[in-house]
């Protein structure tokens, strides 16, 4: 496994193994790796000749005030993991690198980023579309891997990649989660232990509104104002939002009928968790 930190030395890997035909897997990441992560690793490794994972923890996707200086960071373990999964390039590049002073080109989708985590980070997928863009063209690879956990994050830069005609195929991953339902996330570890036992609610919230949906229930309102009322009966979660988007434009819609996104987000002190599932239209 190679491990590089400049944008020239990961062109020369990268360069030689287009020479040699290998297929190329991505598996972006800004580190702290969990088993989220290696399963995204995992389907990488099974489909490609090549896997690159990129551990960045990229500034421009954090608004001022955002965690961007505790976000947690132990490249020695993810090195470690990556090793263990068969990845052949770590790209762990420094701020500097990928945005050096004079750094001017942005990438957003302003229509796909009003709702969900867009309406409470507004500047957050701006950040994310630049750096996968950036990852992208450096790298150039046949596929890459994000988790459903980050739904929107996932159809914008689906979205971004149709947009721009951008050669690559982008493989979902599902949600991996804690034997009691709870989301893996690296921020997961920033939870006190009533925290931890809080951020159950987020699955109580969900699993609520699958169940309404199940049994038929198709107005978004009525479903909402459910997960509402479960996260405000919890005293330590602050309810950030809870919508029901459809998966394309990502806008809110007061009916569930085609493939709906229900997703949720909650503050447990100044730690913010997400979850969501996605719905299937009945045939
Ligand atoms: O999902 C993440 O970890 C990040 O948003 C990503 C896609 C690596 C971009 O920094």
């Amino acid at each position: 496994m190679e491990i590089v930190e400049t944008q020239a030395q990961a062109k020369a890997i990268i360069r030689s193994w287009k020479g040699q035909k290998f297929s190329i897997g991505l598996v972006p990441t800004m580190g702290y790796l969990h088993e989220g992560h290696a399963s995204l690793i995992r389907l990488a490794r099974a489909d490609n000749e090549r896997v690159a994972v990129s551990v960045f923890v990229n500034p421009t996707q954090f608004a001022p005030g955002e965690d961007l200086a505790s976000y947690p960071r132990d490249f020695e373990r993810d090195r470690e993991l990556c090793q263990s999964l068969g990845v052949d390039l770590i790209f762990h590049p420094q701020p500097v690198e990928m945005y050096p002073p004079g750094y001017a080109t942005y990438v957003e989708a302003p229509s796909l980023s009003v709702n969900l985590c867009g309406r409470s980070r507004p500047t957050h997928f701006r950040g994310v579309l630049t750096v996968v863009l950036k990852l992208f063209a450096l790298l150039g690879p046949d596929r890459a891997y994000f988790g459903l956990k980050d739904a929107q994050q996932f159809f914008i830069i689906k979205r971004m990649v149709e947009d721009l005609g951008l050669d690559l195929a982008m493989i979902p991953g599902p949600t991996v989660r804690e034997p009691d339902g709870l989301a893996l996330s690296s921020r997961n570890v920033y939870l006190s232990p009533a925290e931890r036992s809080a951020a159950l609610v987020l699955q109580r919230a969900l699993r609520a509104a699958e169940r309404l949906l199940r049994a038929g229930e198709r107005r978004s309102d009525l479903i909402l104002a459910e997960m509402r009322r479960i996260v405000v009966a919890e005293t330590l979660a602050r309810l950030d939002y809870a919508e029901i988007v459809e998966t394309r434009g990502l806008s809110l819609i007061p009916q569930v009928t085609g493939q709906a996104l229900v997703a949720i987000a909650v503050f447990f002190g100044k730690t913010r968790l997400i979850d969501n599932f996605l719905w299937e239209a009945e045939a």
